[in-house]
C-alpha cells in the first residue's frame, strides 16, 4: 500500500544531537511525498511527532515535561501524538503507561516506514522498535532541509564502543555504514543546488567502512573532498582513538576540509578513561592533538567532558582541568555525570555527591570560560570567511553565523546574506561568541 496523508498536517519537534535534527529532515520530507504538510505549531497540527534525545538524566525529563505540555491538546481534538528517537528505542512500551497521550512509538530503524504507518487505520496503540540490520537510504529528494546553505549528510549510524555511560549504542544500535556511492551522490546534488557547507554525520565517523569496498573514512573524505562547489567540510562525532594519522593527513591536504574537530576527551585522567572503557589514555589523546596540530597549527579543537564520573578523584578533576589548559579548546560542552538505563557503569554506585558534581562543572567551566575570552580577544582586528545561518533574534540587519573553526560569529550586514558566505571584521567578542561587520557587504564567495 502507498502512503497518502493528503490533507493532514504534521508537526516536528526535535530534540538531541545533529544526527536527530537530519532524522527530523528525512521524516518531514518522506511526510511530504506522501502528501502531507508542514504545520508551523503543534496547535495547528493534526500528527505532533517529538524526536527524543536520551544521552543524559535531563534530556529525558525534558521530553518528559515537553510532552505533559501537549496533553491538553490531545484532549481538545483528536491529534495522534508520536515519539521517535532514542527515548522511544530505549523506554519502548514503558512510555505508554508513563504518558497515555502517546499514540505511538517509531525507533531510528523504522522512520523509512513511518508514512504507510500513518496511513493505516489503526486500532489502538503502535510500537515499532525492532532492529534492522541494514541501512535504510533516505536521499537528497525526500529530505526536507531546514537550512539552503548548510546540510547534514549522515554516513553511518550507531556505535559498537560501549563507553560505560553511555546509552547511545541502545539507542541506536550497532554501527551500520552507507555505502559511500550514495554518499557521493547526495553530496554531487547539494552541490548542484548551492550548499556551501555539508556536515558528514555519525556517532563514530572514524570507525566508517564502504560496505561494499572497505574503504575507510580517510578514503570517503577524499572522495567527498574532490566534489567541486562545496566549500567546507565537516564530520562529526569522531573517537579519539579512531582518529587516525590518515584522517589527520587528508584534513590537512584538503583546503575543502574545514580545520574543525569535535574530539571528546570525556576525562583528563587515564584512570577515570580506563573505567570509561574509552580505549584511549591521557597521553595517547595528547599524542593525537600533537599530531593534529602538528600538521595543521591553526585548527579548532572543541571538546566534551564529564564530571563526576564514579570513583573520580579530586586528582583526576585536576588532570581534566590541566589538560584543558595544556590543549586551549576553542569550544567545550561539559556535563555532570548521570547514570543511564543499560550502561555498564549504571550497575557500579553513583558515589560523586551532587554538590561535588555540581562544583567540578562550575570550575571547569570557568576555567575554559578564561581560555575561550583569551582566544577570542586575539582575534579581535582578524577577517574570518563566515557561513551566515540567518538573522539573528534580535533583527535589526544583524546576522548570526559561523567560522572555519565552528566559532559563532555574529554581525551586522547592510543586506540579507543568509546561507552565503561573508568576510566578517572581528571588532569585539565574548566568551562564546566573535562580533563583527561585514567588509562593506561584500560577500567573500
Ligand atoms: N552522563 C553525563 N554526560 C553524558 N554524556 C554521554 N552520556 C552521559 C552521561 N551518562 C555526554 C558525553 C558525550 C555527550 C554527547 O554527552 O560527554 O560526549
Ligand atoms: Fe541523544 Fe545520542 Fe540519541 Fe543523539 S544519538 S539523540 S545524542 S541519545
Amino acid at each position: 500500500m502507498s502512503a497518502n496523508l493528503k490533507g493532514l498536517r504534521f508537526f516536528i519537534k526535535t530534540f538531541g544531537c545533529q544526527m536527530n535534527e537530519n532524522d527530523s529532515e528525512h521524516v518531514a520530507g518522506l511526510l511530504v511525498e506522501a502528501g502531507a504538510s508542514k504545520a508551523l505549531s503543534a496547535e495547528e497540527s493534526d500528527i505532533i511527532l517529538v524526536n527524543t534525545c536520551a544521552v543524559r538524566k535531563k534530556s529525558e525529563e525534558k521530553i518528559y515535561s515537553f510532552l505533559g505540555r501537549l496533553s491538553p491538546l490531545k484532549k481538545d481534538g483528536g491529534k495522534v501524538i508520536g515519539v521517535l528517537g532514542c527515548v522511544a528505542q530505549i523506554r519502548r512500551e514503558e512510555l505508554f503507561k508513563k504518558r497515555p497521550e502517546i499514540d505511538f512509538i517509531v525507533g531510528p530503524d523504522h522512520y523509512h516506514e513511518l508514512a504507510s504507518l500513518l496511513s493505516r487505520k489503526r486500532e489502538g496503540k503502535l510500537l515499532k522498535t525492532s532492529w534492522n540490520r541494514a541501512w535504510h537510504e533516505i536521499g537528497s529528494a525526500q529530505t526536507l532541509r531546514e537550512s539552503r546553505g548548510s546540510a547534514y549528510v549522515p554516513i553511518m549510524e550507531g556505535c559498537n564502543n560501549f563507553c560505560a555511560y553511555c546509552v547511545v549504542p541502545f539507542g541506536r544500535g550497532r554501527e551500520k555504514c552507507r555505502p559511500m556511492d550514495s554518499v557521493r551522490e547526495e553530496v554531487l546534488d547539494l552541490a548542484a543546488n548551492g550548499y556551501g557547507e555539508i556536515q558528514l554525520l555519525g556517532q563514530n565517523v572514524n570507525s566508517y567502512r564502504d560496505p561494499g569496498t572497505g574503504e575507510d573514512f580517510a578514503g570517503l573524505l577524499r572522495v567527498v573532498s574532490r566534489i567541486e562547489g562545496i566549500e567546507w567540510i565537516r564530520f562529526i562525532t569522531s573517537h579519539p582513538k579512531d582518529l587516525s594519522p590518515a584522517i589527520a593527513r587528508t584534513m590537512s591536504d584538503r583546503p575543502n576540509i574545514c580545520r574543525h574537530l569535535h574530539l571528546p576527551l570525556q576525562s583528563g585522567s587515564t584512570a577515570v578513561l580506563a573505567r570509561m572503557n574509552r580505549g584511549y589514555t591521557r597521553e595517547e589523546y595528547l599524542e593525537k592533538v600533537g599530531l593534529l596540530k602538528g600538521l595543521m597549527p591553526d585548527i579548532a579543537l572543541s571538546t566534551d567532558i564529564i564530571v563526576g564520573f564514579p570513583g573520580e578523584t579530586d586528582a583526576d578533576f585536576e588532570e581534566t582541568l590541566d589538560i584543558l589548559k595544556k590543549i586551549e579548546f576553542v569550544n567545550m560542552f561539559s556535563f555532570r555525570y548521570s547514570p543511564r538505563p543499560q550502561t555498564a557503569a549504571a550497575g557500579i554506585e553513583d558515589d560523586i555527591p551532587l554538590e561535588v558534581k555540581r562544583k567540578r562543572l562550575i570550575v571547569l567551566q570557568d576555567a575554559q570560560k578564561e581560555i575561550q575570552l583569551a582566544r577570542n580577544r586575539a582575534l579581535i582586528g582578524k577577517t574570518f570567511k563566515v557561513l551566515c545561518l540567518g538573522e539573528s533574534k534580535k533583527g535589526g540587519g544583524r546576522y548570526s553565523g559561523r567560522n572555519e573553526g565552528f566559532q559563532v560569529v555574529n554581525f551586522s550586514s547592510p543586506r540579507n546574506v543568509r546561507d552565503r558566505f561573508v568576510d566578517v571584521l572581528i571588532t569585539g567578542c565574548g566568551p562564546y561568541s566573535l562580533h563583527g561587520e561585514t567588509l562593506n557587504g561584500k560577500t567573500a564567495a
